[in-house]
């Protein structure tokens, strides 16, 4: 009697305690503003899976390189610091050489193009161009087109001539800027404004909503609207926590996911306008529009760049690629 009832108090403790037991933490670390689709991205994923299975999952996002910025944030995945990234397609090459087709510039007309190519067959394969590394692609995310600032006019490629430009991580992005002349220097995100303040380095390409958010156009006077390529992310889990899920989370988890990108990509080309507006409201940097003579300087001075990673990228990959732009 007194046994049965030793075991009845332990079994009660036990179930008192699963139904106390924390929620395991999620962390999605990123590196830019939360006021940008990836921002908004991870917080709506976040609340999803609150609502959802918040009884057993707790999204917790660290935005602005907070935890860990460029370099750092995918080894932190593997490592299993981190559940959850969005690095931009030009930061993997690393790990794969596919996905610096997305890199290629004056590659996507428009960011309908880009989509095109993300949901065809060519594209989503390139989901899985990171898993034997440790890694599981879920999804392609938009953030836009690439513009370019700088501390002067750039209007034709030898504007740029000598001068010094920050690039993410990639070696065809290198090329690109070499094939103008000029300097291209990899360095995380988080540096750049203040490179760009003390004039450690001329200019940058990034989007309308990055250089809104991080107040690049604050320290530079002129913004070339160049669209010359494209800035999206592939959102990432690792294989090790992805797989040892079990199957009925995992798959609350991804419809969360699933329907969070679809909110960032449905809200990207707005922010790109009016991030694009509020700096020209700013009066703090002029945008400049090419004409297409100029505009075709800048794609003839780059176009060699496509044949110079024809092989590292594949010809198939690049002409699905340009097939998407129809
Ligand atoms: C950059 O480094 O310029 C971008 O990749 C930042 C980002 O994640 O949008």
């Amino acid at each position: 009697m007194k046994k049965l009832t030793l075991s009845a108090i332990a079994l009660s403790i036990t179930l008192a305690s699963a139904a106390h037991a924390a929620p395991e933490v999620i962390k999605f670390s990123h590196v830019v503003a939360e006021n940008t689709p990836k921002g908004q991205m991870a917080l709506h994923f976040r609340d999803l899976v609150a609502e959802r299975i918040g009884d057993k999952y707790e999204v917790e996002v660290y935005p602005n390189s907070q935890l860990f910025g460029d370099g750092k944030e995918m080894e932190a995945l593997l490592l299993g610091d981190v559940q959850f990234i969005a690095p931009s397609l030009s930061k993997f090459s690393k790990y794969t050489k596919k996905l610096q087709v997305f890199d290629l510039p004056f590659l996507f007309e428009d960011m309908e193009a880009v989509d095109r190519f993300q949901q065809s067959d060519a594209g989503q394969s390139l989901l899985q161009s990171v898993k034997g590394k440790g890694m599981i692609g879920l999804g392609y995310l938009h953030n836009g087109l690439k513009q370019l600032s700088a501390s002067e006019p750039l209007r034709v490629p030898s504007d740029a001539s000598g001068k010094k430009f920050r690039i993410m991580s990639s070696d065809v992005l290198a090329a690109q800027f070499d094939a103008v002349d000029a300097v291209p220097l990899k360095k995380p995100f988080s540096e750049v404004f203040t490179l760009l303040q003390t004039r450690a380095i001329d200019g940058q390409e990034n989007t309308w909503s990055n250089i809104y958010s991080k107040k690049f156009f604050e320290v530079q006077p002129y913004i070339t609207a160049s669209n010359h390529g494209v800035l999206d992310y592939m959102v990432t889990t690792s294989a090790e926590f992805w797989t040892q899920l079990p199957d009925a989370d995992r798959e609350v988890l991804k419809k969360a996911l699933d329907e969070s990108v679809a909110y960032g990509n449905q809200i990207a080309q707005q922010k790109a306008d009016d991030d694009r507006q509020k700096i020209i409201d700013s009066g703090r940097s002029q945008i400049l529009t090419l004409t297409d003579k100029e505009r075709g300087e800048w794609v003839e001075a780059m176009q060699p760049v496509w044949q110079q990673f024809e092989d590292e990228i594949g010809a198939d990959l690049i002409q699905a690629a340009v097939q998407a732009n129809q």
